[in-house]
């Protein structure tokens, strides 16, 4: 069977093009580090998350890894801690928020990163991130959870490693 040049050229490029879709969507599923979040944070009781040992006093605590965890607790309308004090956290640093809520679906979304969850009643979502560089990103509420949810946010800072250390050891001394 005879074919046409044309026709060679155009399987060609139309073969090239599905391929090219193909890593454009493998890229962008594994590529940039975006995944979802899953089931692997636990649950805790929403109506008393004082029965949690880690939610008793959200906070940031060090892991035994060298890296950090930050218990959350998300309600209408604050971030405990986040929206009346900050959570300060070291850069170049493992950091995993553990994020919950004791009454309704809030969100909880770092603006300009790419951390983000909804934060379900009972349910404890677990999120990784290492912050490259120190700043300030401001945490949103982005799921609708009431009349004062628009006033619903708070501030995660990220302090440059050294100085986070002098901090905390200046806190404990
Ligand atoms: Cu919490 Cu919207």
């Amino acid at each position: 069977m005879e074919i046409h040049r044309f026709e060679k050229l155009w399987l060609g490029a139309s073969l090239l093009l599905i391929v090219a879709l193909i890593a454009t969507i493998v890229y962008g599923a594994v590529g940039p580090g975006v995944a979802m979040v899953d089931d692997s944070g636990g649950t805790v009781d929403p109506s008393d998350l004082t029965a949690s040992d880690n939610f008793r006093e959200p906070g940031v605590y060090e892991a035994d890894d060298g890296g950090y965890d930050v218990y959350v607790r998300a309600y209408q309308f604050a971030f405990e801690p986040g929206s009346n004090s900050p959570i300060r956290v070291p850069a170049d640093t493992e950091v995993t928020f553990y994020v919950t809520s004791g009454d309704v679906t809030h969100g909880f979304n770092l603006a300009g990163t790419n951390v983000n969850t909804m934060v379900i009643p009972g349910q404890v979502a677990e999120i990784t991130v290492t912050f490259d560089e120190p700043g300030t990103h401001y945490i949103v509420c982005n799921e609708y959870c009431g009349a004062a949810h628009h006033t619903m946010r708070g501030t995660v800072e990220v302090v440059p490693r050294d100085q986070f250390d002098q901090q905390s050891s200046e806190v404990n001394n």
